[in-house]
């Protein structure tokens, strides 16, 4: 199949490029910008540098390459900085996606398989999370994610365009084959800040809460493998393609870790002790996010390989030994 996967470059797309050029059967075109991603995160493919917002070379992209699937994941994606600019996350992941939208109708481009959150649930009534949670998001990365989802139902209606929402929880890990990682500029998320610790680069973690509602008294959260998170867009993919129809897909391992157990098990795979702080907690975080991915499983056969704590973190690790300063080095 000829797939544009846009935002290819970043963390979870310049894995399922990985993926899916280890298959040998597609022909895959990038698309990124690179305000997030990195030139040197994308094993192979044709990279093309630009823009949604562009809509005259979607239209260019769509044509010469023949693309009949996207892999949608360009976005902005951080909670806190989509409270702070509401503007850029609705423009970027609403706003753009559309034009994304428009291009696939106008260019006969047929499916789409789009990276969601588990931010769509909002503050959970009940865990684990199932697709059919009510989703009352909390934020406006949240509420972008979940327009976007709408606005594909209403276009599957209207024009026949196909697709499937992956709503990931915590992607964490880096490819087992040591070729790419987790690099995002300022780092956010929790297990390559404490790696970050490890090697030197940061004094401390602070601890974002201790008093939450949970057995340690901080927030459980559910990682999921990067390389779990690919595979799961390629069954996507292949399922559109064989005829199945739009659907939505909780991706996690069901299992939750709190910010302690997962600075432990660093501390334990690194082989020493690691500067712990305890903070205030971070606006908008829910205390638990732990996903029921039942349904994946049933139907497209989703199994992760890399399903525990210790092996999520190893992968992540080895690629931050041997890139301590992420791509580039
Ligand atoms: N945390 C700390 N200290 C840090 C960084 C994080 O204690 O220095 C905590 C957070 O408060 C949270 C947990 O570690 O409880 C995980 O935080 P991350 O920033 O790694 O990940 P999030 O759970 O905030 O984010 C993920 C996805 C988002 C998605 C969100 C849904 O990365 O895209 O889940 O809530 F929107």
């Amino acid at each position: 199949m000829n797939i544009l996967v846009t935002g290819g470059a970043g963390y979870v797309g310049s894995h399922v490029v990985e993926e899916l050029l280890k298959t040998g059967k597609h022909r895959v075109v990038v698309l990124d910008n690179l305000q997030k991603g990195h030139r040197d995160a994308l094993l192979g493919g044709e990279f093309v540098e630009g823009d949604l917002a562009d809509e005259k070379l979607l239209d260019k992209i769509f044509t010469e390459h023949s693309i009949e699937a996207v892999v949608h994941m360009a976005a902005d994606s951080l909670v806190g900085e989509s409270v702070q600019r509401p503007d850029k996350y609705f423009r970027n992941n609403v706003t753009n996606g559309l034009n994304l939208l428009d291009a696939m109708v106008r260019n006969k481009a047929k499916y789409i398989v789009f990276s969601s959150t588990a931010a769509v649930y909002g503050e959970p009534i009940r865990t684990p999370i199932t697709e059919d949670h009510p989703q009352t998001p909390t934020n406006p990365y949240g509420e972008s994610k979940l327009f976007f989802e709408r606005a594909m139902a209403r276009y599957d209606h209207a024009y026949g365009l196909r697709h499937i929402s992956l709503r990931y929880f915590n992607a964490a890990g880096a490819s087992p084959s040591g070729a790419i990682g987790e690099d995002h500029r300022p780092e956010s998320h929790l297990i390559p800040i404490v790696l970050q610790v490890a090697l030197g680069q940061r004094a401390q973690v602070t601890i974002f809460g201790t008093d939450y509602d949970t057995p340690d008294g901080t927030c459980i959260r559910d990682y999921v493998h990067v390389t779990d998170l690919a595979a799961a867009h390629l069954l996507a993919l292949d399922a559109l393609a064989e005829g199945a129809g739009s659907n939505v897909y909780n991706l996690g391992n069901g299992e939750g870790f709190s910010v302690r157990e997962v600075i432990d098990m660093v501390e334990r795979i690194v082989g020493k002790p690691l500067p712990r702080v305890e903070g205030e907690r971070r606006a908008g975080d829910p205390a638990v996010l732990v996903a029921s991915s039942e349904w994946i499983t049933k139907e497209l056969g989703w199994r992760p390989q890399y399903d525990d704590l210790e092996t999520i973190v190893r992968t992540a690790w080895n690629w931050h030994k041997q890139h301590p300063q992420g791509f580039g080095s």
